[in-house]
């Protein structure tokens, strides 16, 4: 029987892969472990992860340790200058949620980024200083390990700091990403930094000597590394000098919070992910439970009837995303409400097999965008089973294109992330009203989905993805490549992604996601189709049935997983 669904897997897998030119090169069966695994957007912070679980160290430990190194070796996601969540699984069944989400500066405004005649200020939500959220991921990496940290805090950010003063190699993608982003740099940044002065080549050796002694002060001090000392200072100066708003109180008062997860069934999977003020989990469940009256291993991979089906639940999603999620220190987030299943089933009741319903004709439901792609997730299970399922972000690649001199350090740009204007989209698309309005001390809403799902009371898979809004759709469409259509974890993560959000009425999709002649199928029922790039990195660990680990590192980026 087990032979069988292993060649029911590889088989699919191997269609899947066939018909998949986009990512064609990537192995279709992932990286295999007996114990533990590390899988990232960069094969060396892959390294540095599964280096502290060999130490000793637990899943959180080597997730601190990844965060840091992701912030010298990936910085145009990897960061101490913007925020993330953590989602754990503890291996006696517990879980935990980290919200290390940036927070508005405190002389921040609903209107900051509007004229005199209320319309949008081009950009200034983008680039610059006053685009910049409170950074909190330094906090968020000392709280974690405060609660759940085996081995010294030191040994964690070690390894960061010999990347970033060692200096290390450039494969191909970041030396282009790094050249790609040189004139924004200089323009946004009040210092120019180092990295613009020369054309990068792959295999070039790169040091970033101010950010590696950040991270010394950061190893040395914990929280007042970042918060308080030298780098508070860099970052005040050079708030001042680009007209941004982050004051030192800003920076003293910024907390990172425990919250607890959101948690729901599909298929007889748990599903554990983040709560807001990302909308990732309550979205995730929400679709979930939209499509799992329908049999969609019968309908088959990304058909007709099953493409209809995901972009259906997904526009009724983002519709109630839009309107009724943000932060809920500041908003009452209806979160039972929106996930229950009776609700569930009405908001599906106006599907129809047969025809796209027009998004002007769904508004959120009652009871009685793309934002960013430049995001980074990674999937650790240690030895003992222990899961963390982490996303951080600076929102667009590299932030805000600021680099805070005298620390070497980009900041984020998740200002955008706010709806700046009720019913103006943001850089991505998306669309917010009051819920997600700008407060002083507010945290943006997010679409970060780090997430953890359970077979029979135990660890079954950890997944996530950077991607704006095609975060919460691709976690989505790789739980049910992997429940409904039994592909291994390789492959779910390679197949082709699409993506729907309520606004804009359109189907985006991967050229391998969607067969020409079911474009034409789908069109003719009145959905609006659009081919683009990838969707999403996707870094994912699943648990078979004999144990063992497989890693699905995505082939759209340089992602690795790396086992033992
Ligand atoms: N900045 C991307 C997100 O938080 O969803």
């Amino acid at each position: 029987m087990k032979k069988y669904i292993f060649l029911f897997t590889l088989t699919s897998a191997l269609f899947i892969s066939s018909c998949n030119t986009q990512v064609k090169d990537g192995p279709v069966v992932g990286v295999m472990a007996d114990s533990a695994m590390v899988v990232s957007a960069h094969p060396l912070a892959s390294q540095v992860g599964v280096d502290i679980l060999k130490m000793g160290g637990n899943a959180v430990d080597a997730a601190i340790a990844v965060q840091f190194a992701l912030a010298v070796v990936y910085p145009g996601a990897g960061n101490i200058g913007g925020g993330g969540f953590f989602v754990i699984r503890n291996a006696d069944g517990t879980i935990d949620g980290l919200d290390y989400r940036e927070k508005a500066p405190a002389e921040a405004y609903e209107t900051m980024y509007l004229d005199e005649n209320g319309e949008e200020i081009e950009n200034l939500s983008r680039r610059g200083h006053l685009a910049a959220g409170v950074p909190g991921s330094v906090d968020g990496m000392v709280k974690a390990y405060e609660k759940y940290g085996s081995l010294p805090w030191k040994d964690l950010v070690q390894p960061s700091i010999d990347l970033a003063l060692n200096g290390f190699e450039l494969t191909e993608r970041e030396a282009r990403k790094l050249n790609y982003n040189r004139e924004d740099f200089e323009e946004y940044s009040t210092v120019k930094p180092f990295f613009t002065e020369k054309e990068w080549s792959t295999g070039d050796k790169i040091k970033y000597e101010e950010l590696g002694h950040t991270l010394e002060r950061i190893r040395d001090n914990g929280r007042e590394g970042f918060y308080a000392g030298k780098t508070a200072e860099d970052i005040i100066a050079e708030m001042e000098r680009g007209g941004g708003l982050i004051t030192l109180e800003d920076l003293t008062s910024y907390e990172s919070i425990w919250r607890a997860p959101i948690t729901g069934w599909y298929r007889g999977f748990k599903v554990i992910s983040m709560a807001p003020p990302s909308s990732g989990g309550v979205a995730l469940i929400q679709m979930l439970k939209s499509v799992q009256d329908y049999d969609l291993n019968e309908m088959g991979w990304n058909t007709r009837e099953s493409v209809h089906l995901i972009t259906e639940a997904e526009r009724r999603a983002y519709a109630d995303r839009s309107y009724y999620l943000g932060d809920p220190d500041f908003w009452k987030v209806p979160v039972k409400e929106l996930t229950d299943d009776t609700y569930i089933v009405e908001r599906m009741a106006t599907f129809d097999p047969f025809a796209a319903t027009p998004s002007d004709s769904v508004a959120e439901g009652k009871f009685t965008l793309y934002e960013s792609e430049e995001t980074t997730h990674f999937s650790i299970i240690d030895a003992n089973g222990n899961a963390v399922s982490a996303t951080t972000t600076l929102n667009g690649g590299f932030g805000n294109k600021v680099m805070v001199a005298g620390s070497g350090f980009i900041l984020n740009n998740e200002m955008d992330d706010f709806s700046i204007k009720p019913g103006v989209p943001n850089m991505y698309g998306a669309i917010g009203g009051e819920a997600n309005s700008i407060q002083p001390g507010k945290r943006m809403l997010s679409s970060m989905t780090p997430t953890i799902l359970e077979k029979d009371n135990e660890l079954y898979m950890v997944v996530g993805t950077p991607g704006g809004t095609t975060i919460i759709t691709s976690v989505f469409q790789v739980i049910m490549n992997v429940v409904d259509h039994g592909m291994g974890m390789q492959a779910a993560v390679n197949a082709g992604r699409f993506h729907h959000q309520w606004r804009p009425d359109a189907i985006r999709f991967e050229e391998t996601a969607i067969d020409s002649v079911i474009r034409i199928e789908l069109e003719s029922m009145g959905h609006e189709l659009y081919q683009r790039g990838s969707i999403g990195r996707v870094d994912a660990i699943l648990i078979h049935e004999d144990g063992s680990l497989e890693g699905g590192a995505d082939p759209r980026g340089d992602d690795t997983a790396v086992g033992y």
